[in-house]
């Protein structure tokens, strides 16, 4: 596995790997990666030839009150997994190697981000677009993976690369979870001994909510009331969506998300079903 840290090199790498005829398979990341990462390789080993993935936290992403400080970060152990997990390349820019300059050219999500996390985090999903634009343009993949832990992040990018003919596939792999369901995340570490606890209840209420989804019922109350008589944190949303085009009363494909702030972590969580389906 080798490692790059600048464009120079890493433009050397894409150059000889190219000229060999060996596909490509991205896998952008922030780093301190587990299972939910590695399932991302994984599913690009069984696809493409070789695999690079990127790993940068992204400061464009973050707002002024978030944690891009204080984002765990463990490039060692990171490093380790990913050459064990198979790995061929890893790219982790420094933020002056990645964002050289100011740029006045900005990138808009759109009512896709009126929605869900981009509601409460305004600004994030432009600074996704941003880094994953610049990550398809320097690595060249012919496919990128994402994780549907991140839907709208998924249904953003996919939209991305559709209506600009980016020429590359988006794939999506689906959430992996600890054993009680809580979907694995960086943040977990975050969470305080009794928070955990209480964690595993957010899959637990969409499970009740795509339930009752399906049956007709407006699920949101008593996901509400599930989330807030049995865990400590703050619900920030719960929204029913159709999928992957983020808009109210869906009739067939569907999302159901939510996001809990709890002390120190906010979790989101997400379902995405038919509803037509039991
Ligand atoms: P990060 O949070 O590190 O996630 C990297 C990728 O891993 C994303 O596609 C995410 O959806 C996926 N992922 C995270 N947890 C997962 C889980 N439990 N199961 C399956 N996949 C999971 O998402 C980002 O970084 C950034 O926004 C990025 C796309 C790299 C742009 O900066």
């Amino acid at each position: 596995m080798q490692v790059v840290n600048t464009v120079l090199d890493l433009k050397e790498w894409i150059r000889s790997t190219k000229q060999s005829g060996q596909s490509i398979g991205l896998v952008p990341t922030m780093g301190f990666l587990h299972e939910g990462h590695l399932a991302l390789v994984e599913a690009a080993k069984a696809e493409t030839d070789v695999v690079a993935m990127s790993i940068f936290v992204n400061p464009a992403q973050f707002g002024p009150n978030e944690d891009f400080d204080r984002y765990p970060r463990d490039f060692e152990r990171d490093s380790m997994l990913a050459e064990k997990a198979g790995v061929d390349l890893i790219f982790a820019p420094s933020v002056e190697e990645m964002y050289p300059n100011e740029t006045q050219i900005t990138m808009g999500a759109g009512s896709l981000a009126n929605v869900l996390c981009g509601k409460s985090r305004p600004g994030h999903f432009d600074g996704v677009l941003k880094v994953v634009t610049k990550l398809f343009h320097l690595l060249q993949p012919d496919a990128a993976y994402f994780g549907q832990k991140d839907a709208q992040q998924m249904a953003i990018i996919e939209s991305l690369v559709r209506d600009f003919n980016f020429p590359l596939q988006i794939r999506r792999v689906e959430t992996v979870r600890e054993q009680d369901g809580l979907a694995k995340s960086s943040r977990n570490v975050y969470l305080s001994e009794a928070e955990r606890i209480e964690a595993p209840k957010l899959y637990e209420a969409l499970q009740r909510g795509v339930k009752d989804a399906r049956e007709g019922q407006d699920p949101i109350l008593e996901m509400i009331r599930l989330i807030e008589s049995e865990t400590s944190g703050t619900l920030d949303y719960i929204e029913l969506l159709s999928y992957p085009d983020l808009q109210q009363e869906p009739n067939a494909q569907a999302i159901l998300a939510l996001a809990v702030q709890f002390q120190k972590a906010r979790l989101i969580d997400n379902i995405i079903f038919n509803l037509k389906e039991n």
